[in-house]
């Protein structure tokens, strides 16, 4: 099968496309003819070597978080479903593997894709939307009433964590950019912080849950904006923060948490009913063929992105 392999740590010139052995499946794993995938900002981090700590195998490596596409083979194992069926999936992406023809996953990583997305919008949400359910619902415990601060609120997660927000019945404060004013407001903000006019931490206002989708803010600075008992959850947590942060949270009253997305196919199905309900809607700002990894990888590491870059196999 045709697949892109990155021939070793750097720029987008170590991506390829590359002649491999499809994946063989055990009797639990199920196989997928790959329709399109999405990139994502770990994927260009893992080929530019700057996680080599913690991303796993080296070079050559098939980078690729989430996909959609069609079940091609199923394990003798598995019930669930039927060749043919059309899906929507997350792997690990430390693992990667979905920028290919073909990937192999678990029951855990997939469910049918909503029937209102074709493959393409079907393939930008799973990353980036199960980190922003993960987020608000696991870690920011958000209920109907929570006044709720995204700080990138335009981005691949930001901007489904709007979404689920809204649908949950949260109030939303936004952090975008001025060009990005409107389309914040039509996923349904309700306040927006332009970040080239205002410091998001001179707002005189405190919020039950402050999600940091940038990187920009820190727990510290970030207090001022959180309520007594609220939380703090940033989608790019430093190791000491993973290792010790739930120890050190249970002697304070201000909470830091940091997300790091899991594969659940009941988050996926939450995912799938909002969509099929138009409660979420996929942006995607271009897509490119697979052949094109490189300037989608561009696109991408340009931070400037609202919503998702795919990669279509059709
Ligand atoms: N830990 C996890 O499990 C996990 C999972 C998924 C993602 N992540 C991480 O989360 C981060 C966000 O991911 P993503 O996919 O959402 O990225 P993304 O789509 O590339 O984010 C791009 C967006 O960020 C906005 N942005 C840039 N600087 C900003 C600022 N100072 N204030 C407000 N918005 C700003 C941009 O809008 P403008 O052009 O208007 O600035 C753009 O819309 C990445 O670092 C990613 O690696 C972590």
């Amino acid at each position: 099968m045709k697949a892109i392999v990155t021939s070793g740590y750097g720029s987008v010139e170590m991506l390829d496309v590359a002649e491999v052995e499809k994946p063989e499946i055990s009797d639990t794993e199920i196989l997928i003819r790959v329709r399109a995938c999405s990139v994502n900002p770990i994927d260009w981090k893992i080929r530019s070597g700057q996680i080599k700590m913690i991303s796993g195998s080296k070079p050559p490596k098939i980078l690729g978080g989430d996909f959609s596409g069609t079940v091609e083979a199923i394990g003798k194992e598995i019930q669930e479903f039927t060749i043919g069926d059309e899906i929507w999936g997350h792997v690990n992406a430390l693992k990667g593997g979905a920028y290919a023809e073909y990937i192999k996953a678990n029951v855990q990583d997939i469910c049918l894709k909503p029937r209102n997305f074709d493959f393409v919008q079907a393939a930008a949400i799973p990353l980036a939307g199960l980190t922003a359910y993960q987020s608000l619902v696991r870690l920011g415990e958000v209920k109907a009433d929570s006044e709720v601060l995204i700080n990138g609120c335009t981005g691949g997660v930001g901007s489904v964590a709007v979404q689920v927000a809204k649908f949950l019945g949260c109030t939303v404060t936004g952090v975008c950019s001025t060009k990005n004013i409107e389309y914040a407001k039509r996923i349904g903000v309700d306040v927006i912080v332009d970040y080239k006019q205002e410091d998001v931490l001179h707002l005189n206002k405190e919020f039950d849950s402050v999600y940091d989708f940038v990187g920009n803010l820190s727990f510290p600075a970030s207090k001022c904006i959180i309520k007594e008992s609220g939380t703090f959850v940033t989608a790019i947590p430093s190791i000491p923060r993973i290792i010790f942060g739930g120890m050190l949270n249970s002697f304070r009253s201000k909470k830091c948490k940091g997300i790091l997305v899991q594969s659940s196919s009941a988050d996926l199905k939450t995912l799938k009913a909002m969509a099929e309900s138009e409660a979420l809607v996929a942006t995607v700002e271009k897509v490119f063929p697979l052949n094109q990894v490189r300037q989608a990888h561009i696109a991408s590491e340009s931070g400037r992105v609202v919503g998702k870059i795919v990669m279509s196999l059709d």
